[in-house]
């Protein structure tokens, strides 16, 4: 039995009296987060050493999401924002993914969830719960991880994302698009590639609007939600129930964050994969509906 004058021993990496498997869980992290950083390297790169790879950006009215605002293009596109890249772009940068990947990237990296998942992950600190690290000290978010705090501000730009996936998802409704006419004067079709928009705008959403810090914006600063305007105190009750409502949402979103985290970061890829497999002819995009 221990006694208070037993003596606490340091305990080599690794080892723990847990019996259940918890090294599977940072596992699956490391090699989820690992495969998608290389395809996304990957594909954020591609158009600076393959330049005719423009065509696995967008396909007629899809666009992938990995280039989503297409700011510059090497072609003038109707997904274009600004027009084609300037003749003195350096060939090095000459990627639209380089010039708006960063805002999602930065969102995922200072992520509440993601932040638990890769320290222990990829820097075992901690290793795990009740598992021993390879160094004796935690000094937790000091320092220069002092920037996670900027998370608040990636989920400000996260969101407007998600407004301008939204739109992308949109345009992939109309097809046959004439040259030089707007995108809803196309024909109203729903293909395969419109579904694959619309459900990794919808994980996405889902993933955004469940963040811990949309949740301290909306409830956070609150003590109570029906003090100001409670009925009881002369309020009509009805700002609380709105903001409150909100609350509620967020919450329900925020409980299984991690599972939206998942979800949204396959299918972003995949979403990413199909636009490129149409694009070069490997795979059909078959038409669901026409109307
Ligand atoms: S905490 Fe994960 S997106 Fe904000």
């Amino acid at each position: 039995m221990a006694s208070g004058d037993e003596v606490l021993t340091q305990r080599r990496f690794g080892e723990t009296e847990r019996t259940d498997n918890w090294w599977s869980h940072p596992l699956v992290v490391l090699i989820g987060l690992s495969l998608f950083v290389v395809y996304g390297l990957f594909r954020t790169v591609y158009p600076v050493f393959v330049p005719e790879a423009q065509a696995g950006i967008y396909h007629e009215s899809l666009l992938s999401p990995f280039y989503s605002p297409l700011l510059f293009a090497e072609e003038p596109v109707t997904h274009v924002v600004f027009g084609t890249f300037p003749e003195w772009w350096p060939q090095l940068v000459r990627s639209p993914a380089i010039l708006i990947l960063w805002a999602p990237l930065g969102l995922r990296l200072t992520c509440y969830y993601y932040r638990k998942a890769y320290y222990r992950a990829f820097f075992q600190d901690p290793t795990a719960c009740a598992v021993s690290e390879p160094r004796d000290d935690y000094a937790g978010e000091t320092g220069l991880l002092r920037f996670q705090n900027v998370h608040r501000y990636f989920l400000y730009l996260g969101i407007l994302f998600i407004v301008m996936l939204s739109f992308e998802a949109i345009r992939a409704l109309f097809w046959n698009v004439e040259a030089g006419q707007p995108f809803w004067t196309g024909d109203l079709q729903v293909r395969v590639g419109t579904l694959v928009l619309m459900l990794n705008v919808f994980l996405l959403a889902g993933y955004t609007f469940g963040c811990h810090s949309l949740r301290y914006l909306i409830g956070g600063n609150r003590r109570c939600f029906s003090c100001p305007n409670n009925p009881h105190n002369g309020g009509d009750g009805r700002a609380i129930s709105r903001r409150y409502g909100l609350w509620k949402g967020v919450t329900k979103l925020n409980v299984n964050h991690a599972t939206w985290a998942w979800f949204s970061l396959f299918m972003v890829a995949f979403a990413d994969f199909y636009v490129w497999m149409v694009s070069i002819g490997v795979w059909p995009d078959y038409t669901v509906i026409a109307f």
